[in-house]
């Protein structure tokens, strides 16, 4: 029993002062009256949300994550946000290599694995995401594309105690579409080897993998039951109380 349940909201692009606080502070009062305290919570609000949702979640059992970040501590990098300025916010993660970012930005996997480094010496911790588009999919190639950014995305400084996985297949995000419960094992079982080879045996059984790509009440508690599925990187669903505590709720266990 070593790997804490980590239920994460990444807001993506949403939120306006109002809405993002009134969703903070939502959270934060259904979090408190839950008896499962050891489950983890996690909000991942924009930059420009950063400052009032810390306000709003003050005192309360939910972390402040960021959504991606530069690699350097500071410098010449118009429009973009340190490691270092996130953790005197007073984040406590930080999200990288979202599909989002790999496809809009043409994030490779060297940049990830320095963001991640970076972020690790600012004394964040990572969410590092991976995952396979349709067509890979179609091709049979999940395994060997998620291994390969693994390998490729999880810094060497990585350790259970600083970073968590997040398989998000391309495809399954935004779209209502989830592979099958046996599948995301299968590539859940194949993550935990890959780190087992890149960063030992007792780090890949007490780092976190979580599953992201349309999680949602209704299939929940299918995912969060599986044994090598330690949480849920929630986008669309995370943007309403309800839907995000009902996903929280349906998991079926603290710890694996
Ligand atoms: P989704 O997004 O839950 O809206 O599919 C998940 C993510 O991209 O992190």
């Amino acid at each position: 029993m070593v790997r804490k349940t980590l239920i994460a909201g990444n807001w993506k692009m949403n939120g306006l002062q109002e809405d993002g606080v009134a969703l903070a502070k939502g959270v934060a009062l259904e979090a408190k009256k839950r008896a499962r305290k050891d489950c983890e919570f996690l909000v991942c609000p924009p930059f420009t949300l950063l400052t009032s949702v810390k306000k709003a979640l003050k005192g309360s059992r939910v972390m402040l994550g960021a959504q991606d970040c530069h690699y350097a501590a500071s410098g010449a990098h118009t429009g973009d946000v340190s490691p270092v300025m996130l953790k005197d916010l007073g984040c406590q993660y930080v999200i990288v290599g979202h599909s989002e970012r790999r496809t809009n930005h043409y994030e490779t996997n060297e940049l990830v694995a320095k963001k991640a480094s970076a972020a690790i010496e600012a004394g964040l911790k990572v969410i590092i995401c991976i995952g396979e588009t349709e067509a890979e999919r179609d091709a049979g190639k999940t395994i060997d594309v998620c291994s390969a950014q693994i390998m490729g995305s999880v810094p060497e400084n990585a350790t259970a105690a600083n970073t968590v996985i997040a398989y998000e297949p391309v495809w399954a995000i935004g779209t209502g579409r989830t592979p099958t419960a046996n599948e995301v094992e299968d590539v859940h079982a194949a993550i935990r080897k890959v780190i087992s080879k890149k960063l030992g045996r007792a780090n890949a059984n007490k780092m976190r993998i979580l599953y992201g790509g349309s999680m949602k009440p209704s299939n929940a508690k299918e995912l969060l039951a599986l044994p090598d599925v330690d949480g849920g990187l929630i986008g669309g669903a995370s943007l309403k109380v309800a839907d995000f505590m009902a996903i929280a709720a349906a998991c079926p266990t603290l710890t694996k």
